[in-house]
């Protein structure tokens, strides 16, 4: 079975309800729902958080021993040091994903902390970045 830790950052909890014509009008949750039967080999673990300090430490939690981490650090992408060092400090692999094409919006999107130490990025495919992320992670 393979382990793998899904982060995802601020105001992604509004997932479904927020700005749906960039982020979609699915929630993150009722994107969840699906995951047992796609990837029945995989143990997910889920974490939300608004806190930046909250996100650190579930990357140091996850980052020993698990088979990858998906991370969608949110707008902390494009100015949090403190995360990418995070990333740069622990052996798991981590993926990073955004929903909406970053390069195709404000110039301040276009700046990560996270790309450099990421094993890759996928950005502006939706939810289905995090299937094929999980896909990646695990070997499917
Ligand atoms: C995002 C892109 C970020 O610029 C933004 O601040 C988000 C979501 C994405 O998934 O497209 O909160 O990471």
């Amino acid at each position: 079975m393979k382990r793998i830790q899904i982060i995802n950052g601020p105001n992604l909890n509004l997932l479904g309800k927020r700005e749906p014509e960039i982020y979609g009008s699915q929630s993150f949750e009722q994107w969840l729902e699906g995951c047992p039967t796609l990837f029945p080999g995989v143990e997910l673990h889920y974490f939300q958080s608004n806190v930046e300090g909250e996100l650190i430490n579930k990357i140091h939690e996850a980052g020993f021993g698990w088979d990858g981490i998906i991370l969608n650090a949110g707008a902390y992408t494009h100015t949090s040091i403190a995360i990418g060092d995070a990333i740069k400090g622990i052996e798991t692999p981590v993926v990073e994903v955004h929903i909406s094409n970053v390069y195709s919006r404000e110039e301040f999107r276009q700046k990560s902390h996270i790309s450099s130490s990421a094993k890759g990025v996928i950005i502006g495919l939706g939810l289905k970045g995090y299937e094929l992320a999980i896909r990646y992670l695990s070997g499917l």
